[in-house]
């Protein structure tokens, strides 16, 4: 097959204008080459930047099948642009159409849906401007920009323990941001994030992966933070911050994987997705989020769940990329 890669990459230098973590989703030279050095091992690859040129680039190369790991440009549904895009084309792609990949990245609507679906999520409140109040919700608290990923806006100090500092806080991300923001009840149990590959009743969810607090510097708050997953982790010193598969006993790991299977199908996710899982105080899973554009880095010794749950499976880098690809062709029918 022609497989085109879609990916936007990391600017080598940040123009003085741009927040210092505008493209902390965007991938790296290393990934995109990773990615297509595994699917080179069995088919063509046409690398395809998702730039604004995207649809004649794509019209132009024709690619049988594009592999999407583009983040998208400039909008709350971003991530949507290439789907749609291929969509219009009439050119088949790997993982969620533009609607899942929207609703996903939109912490709010997806909650909004899991809660539908009777799926637990924790309680939360979306704060447009910053007279606005948060009522409901038992503290502490953790905010976040309503529609990043890869941690964005989510420092260590997004705990908050006392109502009294929330207006503060939330003016103050509010306008960093420029986006609404989510407030949500914090659960203080342990986290884990759950890769699933595939479709309809062959979803397979690969060994979860727990995130280990105790790994982060004393006196951080025990969240993944920007912080933890992107300043103190580094390829010289990485934080051994990741147990896979996580010691669980087996009726708390069938609830873990059924949990996240129902709001994989919620969501309507394909071919791929992480599942974010905490535990309540009490140690009941409940949903923080879904990523179906995963985070791939390629290097074992930079810590990227999705890969190192594969790992713990028996796949390397490449099957797990082959793998995403052969779902898709299986969804579509495609040779
Ligand atoms: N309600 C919550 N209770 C406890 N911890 C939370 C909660 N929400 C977020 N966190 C912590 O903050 C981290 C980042 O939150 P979240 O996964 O929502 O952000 P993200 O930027 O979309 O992450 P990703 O890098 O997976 O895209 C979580 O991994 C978790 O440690
Ligand atoms: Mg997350």
């Amino acid at each position: 097959m022609r497989v085109g890669l879609a990916f936007n990459r990391k600017p080598q230098t940040l123009s003085p204008q741009a927040r210092h973590d505008h493209y902390a989703e965007w991938d790296d030279a290393d990934t995109i080459k990773a990615v297509a050095g595994a699917i080179a091992t069995r088919h063509s690859v046409i690398e395809i930047e998702a730039d604004e040129a995207i649809a004649e680039t794509l019209k132009r190369a024709r690619p049988d099948i594009v592999f999407n790991i583009a983040e998208g440009i400039n909008s709350p549904s971003r991530e949507s642009q290439v789907p749609i895009i291929c969509e219009m084309l009439r050119i088949p792609y790997t993982g969620s159409d533009g609607f899942t990949l929207a609703a996903c990245l939109n912490k709010a609507r997806a909650k909004e849906i899991m809660s539908y679906h009777h799926i637990p999520t924790p309680p939360f409140e979306v704060i447009e401007h910053a007279q606005q109040r948060v009522n409901g919700l038992r503290f502490p608290v953790i905010i976040k920009p309503l529609w990043e990923g890869s941690s964005m806006g989510i420092r260590n100090d997004a705990l908050i323990f006392e109502r009294s500092e929330l207006p503060s806080r939330l003016e103050r991300l509010l306008k960093e941001y420029r986006q609404p923001v989510l407030v949500e009840s914090y659960l203080s149990g342990r986290e884990f994030t759950v890769a699933l590959l595939g479709n309809g009743e062959d979803v397979r969810v690969l060994p979860i992966v727990e995130i280990n607090f105790g790994e982060l510097p004393a006196g951080a708050h025990p969240i993944y933070s920007y912080e933890a997953k992107w300043i103190w982790d580094t390829p010289e010193r990485p934080l051994r911050i990741f147990a896979c598969p996580a010691g669980l006993d087996d009726t708390l790991r069938a609830r873990i994987e059924e949990l996240c299977i129902r709001a994989f199908r919620a969501l309507g996710c394909r071919d791929w997705c992480r599942v974010d899982v905490r535990l309540d105080a009490e140690g009941s899973p409940h949903v923080i989020e879904l990523n179906p554009l995963p985070g791939i880095l390629p290097d074992p010794d930079e810590n990227s769940c999705f890969p190192k749950a594969a790992r713990a499976a028996g796949m390397s880098y490449h099957e797990l990329i082959l793998e995403v690809l052969s779902s898709a062709c299986a969804r579509m029918g495609l040779p």
